[in-house]
């Protein structure tokens, strides 16, 4: 018998199901209003801890906390209606032990009624996601260029430039999915590595620098539309400028209350006219 499933959201059966088919199509949102435009769109809305980055201005993942990934999951949530919803576990929330995780990933299920957790690392985390999985936590995993270890990487560098870093990639991909994951993030991996890994795993593989042999594509939502200039990596496609659109529309603003253009008389409440009396 089927598990019954409330509304339309898709499901993370369903997502795992999509291995080898039509490609994944996901974003990430942070925000309502983001949620509502994007989820007719995609498959996957990922509430990524990249939000420290492009809303708060921090200069890595590092310093977002669970509460900020709840509040915005949350938010996401709500935005949304059919696809499914995933909420990354910050820095500093999970890699302690099986058993911080649970607590942290626990949080983001019930507080924000996202349908599963991402985290990163490979091999050294996988049994943390199985114990999550056994204990009802649907977990993405993400391996590759993993931001929240950039100090240890040195900065944000592609992963699988040599041999040996390739088998690394590899192992920590296949330990991941072995470990129960039912999707997998590969982010700046070389793209004979990314091709590799994709047809030897079981599950999705969702790129982001990681080539079209993935089985579905990521990318940042602010990088897409043109909202976060701060630095653009070269795995991005822009698809609008509307950080440009709204230095303009606010510019016109400017000019309008300066000149007196704005308000207008239709903006404007005025007192209810007197009824004559005779
Ligand atoms: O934090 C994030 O937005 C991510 C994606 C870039 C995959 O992890």
């Amino acid at each position: 018998m089927s598990t019954p499933v409330r509304g339309k959201r898709l499901t993370v059966p369903a997502i795992q199901a999509r291995k080898g088919g039509t490609p994944l199509v996901c974003l990430t949102a942070y925000t309502t209003p983001m949620a509502r435009a994007l989820d007719p769109h995609v498959d996957i809305l990922l509430v990524g801890d990249s939000l420290g980055m492009v809303l708060y201005g921090f200069d890595s993942t590092l310093p977002v906390t669970l509460d900020m990934m709840i509040n915005h999951g949350a938010a996401v949530v709500r935005g949304s209606e059919t696809a499914c919803v995933l909420v990354d576990l910050p820095f500093g929330s999970y890699q302690e032990s099986p058993e911080q995780a649970f607590r942290s990933a626990a949080r983001v299920m019930a507080e924000t009624g996202a349908s599963g957790v991402k985290l990163e690392g490979g091999e050294e985390m996988a049994a943390t996601i199985r114990f999550l999985i056994q204990r009802g936590i649907p977990v993405c995993g993400h391996v590759g260029l993993m931001p929240q270890a950039v100090h240890v990487a040195g900065g944000f560098r592609a992963a699988g430039r040599s041999e040996e870093e390739a088998a690394h990639v590899a192992a920590d991909a296949r330990a991941v999915a072995e470990a129960g994951a039912f999707a997998i993030v590969l982010e700046g991996t070389l793209e004979p590595v990314a091709a590799a890994i994709s047809t030897d795993l079981p599950v999705p593989t969702i790129g982001i620098g990681a080539s079209p042999s993935c089985d579905g594509q990521i990318l940042v939502s602010e990088d897409v539309l043109g909202l976060f200039s701060d630095f653009t990596p070269r795995f991005v496609r822009r698809y609008a400028e509307l950080g440009g659109m709204i230095g303009d529309a606010a510019a016109a603003y400017a000019s309008d209350v300066q000149a007196r253009r704005f308000p207008g008389p239709e903006h404007c409440f005025r007192p209810a006219r007197a009824k004559a009396s005779n």
